[in-house]
Parts: C-alpha cells; sequence; structure tokens
C-alpha cells in the first residue's frame, strides 16, 4: 500500500483494518471529504430509488459457474471502442475530481494509464486537455450537449487534438436530476475549482452558493440544451473521425437507434441514479439492449453500480463489453491521490481475476458464456 494512502486514517468501520476490497475504500473517502462533498458524490436524484435498486439489481443476479476448464491463467485484456485496454473497465467521467482532490484528473489520469484503462475526460474537467494528454493515459472525452455549438465544436476539436480516442455523448442529461441533497447543501464549487475546458476556464453560476439551490446544477442549466435530438447527434457523427459512444442508454429501442446513425458503442446507464429517479437499473436491461444490438457493429458496455470485479463478470455475463467504473475510482482519489486511483484500479483487477477463475473462464469470452439467474426478491428498496 502507498504512503500516500496510508496518510488518510480510515473511518468507521474501517479504522484499524487494511483495506481488502473496493466497496471498502468508500469509508476512506468519507473520512477524507467535506460532508458536502461526499454527499455530492455518493448522492441520487430524489428519493434516490434508482440509486439503491442499481446495487440491488446487481446483488440479485446469481452466476452458474463453470468447472475444469483450466483457470491457471486469465486474460482480462479487452477492446473497448476502438481502445485496448488491460481490463473490460474504462473510466466514466464524473465532473470536477479537483473537488476530491487537489491534483483532480491529473491524478486519476495517470492511475489509468499505469493500468492501461481508458480515462474518460468529462465537459467539466477541472484540468485541461495539455495536461491530461501528458499522462499518457488512454483518453476518451465525454461531451455535454451545450447550447452554444460554436463552443460544442470547439471542444470536439481539442479532445481531438488532445488525442482522444472516442466521444462519449452523454444522452441522458437534458438537464440535471433534482439531488436534493445538494440543494439543502446549497453546493457550490469552492473558488479555486474551474471548469477548465470551457472558455475562460469559469463556471460562472457554479461558484454561487444560494440557498436551497445546487450551484452545480444551476450551471448545468445554463450550459446544456434540452433540445438536443437524434438528429443533432448524427450532424455531431459527421463532423468528427471520433467514434462515437452514446451514454445513458437504457431502452433497446434507443440503443438500436445509435447504432443506426453509426455509434460504435452505446453505455447502458442510469447516470449512477442520478438522473431519473425510478429509472430501471443498467444491469435489468442490459440483456435485451445487447439481444437488439447483437449483430450490429456497436459495442454495449454499461455503468452504475459497479463496485468490484464480481459485478464487472456479472456485467460480461449479461452481455456487456465492458464497464465504466464511476465513484469507486472517485473514493480511491479522495483517500489517496494518484496511488489510491492505484490501488482501487489493482483491487479490481484482481478481484475480477479471482472471480473469473471461480467461475471457470480463463478469459473474456468464456465469461460472456456464463449462464445467469436472477433471483427472487425486490429490486427497489430504499437505504
Ligand atoms: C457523474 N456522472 C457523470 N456522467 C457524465 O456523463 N458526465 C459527468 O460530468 C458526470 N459527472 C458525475 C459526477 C459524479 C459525482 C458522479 C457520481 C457521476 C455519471 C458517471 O459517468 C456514471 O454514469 C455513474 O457514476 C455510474 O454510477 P456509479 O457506478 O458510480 O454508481
Amino acid at each position: 500500500m502507498s504512503a500516500s494512502v496510508r496518510s488518510v486514517p480510515p473511518a468507521g468501520p474501517a479504522a484499524g483494518r487494511p483495506v481488502l476490497s473496493v466497496a471498502e475504500y468508500a469509508d476512506r473517502a468519507r473520512a477524507a471529504l467535506a460532508p458536502e462533498v461526499w454527499e455530492w458524490l455518493e448522492g441520487g436524484a430524489e428519493r434516490e430509488l434508482t440509486l439503491a435498486a442499481n446495487r440491488a439489481a446487481f446483488d440479485r443476479v446469481g452466476l452458474v459457474p463453470r468447472v475444469l476448464t483450466d483457470v491457471s491463467t486469465r486474460d482480462t485484456a479487452a477492446t473497448l471502442v476502438r481502445s485496448r485496454a488491460a481490463l473490460p473497465v474504462a473510466v466514466a467521467p464524473v465532473a470536477y475530481h479537483r473537488l476530491f482532490h487537489p491534483e483532480g484528473e491529473l491524478a486519476s489520469a495517470r492511475a489509468c494509464a499505469a493500468a492501461g484503462v481508458p480515462f474518460t475526460v468529462g465537459t467539466l474537467s477541472s484540468v485541461g486537455f495539455e495536461e491530461l494528454a501528458g499522462t499518457g493515459a488512454t483518453l476518451w472525452f465525454q461531451l455535454y450537449w451545450l447550447r452554444d455549438r460554436g463552443r460544442l465544436l470547439d471542444l470536439v476539436r481539442a479532445a481531438e487534438e488532445a488525442g482522444s480516442e472516442a466521444l462519449v455523448v452523454t444522452a441522458d442529461v437534458p438537464y440535471m436530476g433534482r439531488r436534493l441533497r445538494d440543494a439543502r447543501n446549497a453546493f457550490a464549487l469552492p473558488a479555486d475549482v474551474r471548469a477548465a475546458l470551457l472558455e475562460g476556464g469559469a463556471a460562472g453560476r457554479a461558484h454561487e452558493s444560494t440557498t436551497a439551490v445546487s450551484a452545480v446544477a444551476a450551471h448545468t442549466a445554463e450550459l446544456l440544451s434540452p433540445g438536443v435530438t437524434w438528429a443533432d447527434l448524427e450532424w455531431l457523427r459527421g463532423e468528427t473521425e471520433l467514434p462515437l459512444v452514446v451514454k445513458g442508454v437504457l431502452d433497446p429501442a434507443d440503443a438500436r437507434r445509435a447504432a443506426g446513425i453509426g455509434a460504435a458503442a452505446v453505455v447502458v446507464s442510469n447516470h449512477g441514479g442520478r438522473q431519473l429517479d425510478r429509472a430501471v437499473p443498467a444491469v435489468t436491461v442490459l440483456p435485451a439492449v445487447a439481444e437488439a444490438l447483437a449483430g450490429e457493429d456497436c459495442q454495449v458496455l454499461m455503468d452504475s453500480g459497479v463496485r468490484g470485479g464480481s459485478d464487472v463478470l456479472t456485467a460480461l455475463a449479461l452481455g456487456a463489453s465492458g464497464v465504466l467504473l464511476g465513484r469507486p475510482l472517485i473514493w480511491g482519489l479522495a483517500a489517496g491521490g494518484e496511488a489510491g486511483c492505484t490501488e482501487v484500479l489493482d483491487l479490481l483487477a484482481a478481484e475480477l481475476r479471482h472471480a473469473l477463475g471461480l467461475a471457470g473462464c480463463a478469459d473474456l469470452r468464456a465469461a460472456a458464456e456464463l449462464r445467469t439467474t436472477t433471483l427472487p426478491g425486490t429490486t427497489w428498496s430504499t437505504p
């Protein structure tokens, strides 16, 4: 374990214990963060039904292991979109990493470079492209649909120049979901955390604390267009050579639509329960989306609720080619900067390799063949 990780004493139930799983990293992050930043990270929309259901749905899937298959080596190498990856994992776009650690995206991208995992730079990145390109990480760029088309294209060009290998358009945020924890906290960005990719670095409204309002939500409402349609995505498809990834798809018909406009991948996602509360867990609709895209040149990725290696294996068995890792990478960042991110990615890789072997899978192709069963129980539960 690295010195910087050890420098943050674990709190609560983790006190005095070594961290043995990705999921346990949450306690360290909580201890390291101001309460309102922790709530911004962990919170979901409204009653947080979808947030809770994401975990419950994963935990209701049973895997049927195979035996006597020679698992003395397990190969986790994957191709995600057009990028080579050491794991069937890419890091999800998460806004403003500098809220969690002074080095922000620079630390997380460096850890991704070392782990061989693609790093998605968000439109709301708090570190600029040039610095991130210098890390040597495989970069993907996540685009929010800005009201100003000129600015939108400028961002795409900047992503191309930085060597991005994919353009991930987030489709489930016409505007931000109602995150009541942030509104109660009157959550606003500190002065030194800025949207580094946006003109002048300003995140204007995002810094102004107002009673019962999330300033980050108010800022995105100013910035993003709720009028965006498939026709706009088709236009964008013609403007860039970058493979297009549509993130935030849950309905198989939308997945087919994405494939129809030439998307290279969809991300089956409910944005970690932060947008429509009562949206289905991604894991529940994953098999239907995978079936809808069978035979299409459009990969299926997923996120929302991935907390460890057996979750990755479950996603593969249900038809995904890979997952995006959201909150857990940020736990590592908050707890220990680059070293914390590295430890989370190392733990995830170890957990995945371990689960693959116990399921009788020597590689990801075998994982895709595993049978699954849905255990009885309720998906909807409140924490
Ligand atoms: C996000 N997510 C997100 N997605 C996106 O397309 N652009 C963004 O700027 C952000 N920002 C963001 C901030 C925070 C704090 C969180 C937790 C999430 C959503 C993210 O990419 C991913 O879909 C979810 O994190 C997946 O859920 P889990 O697995 O993290 O629970």
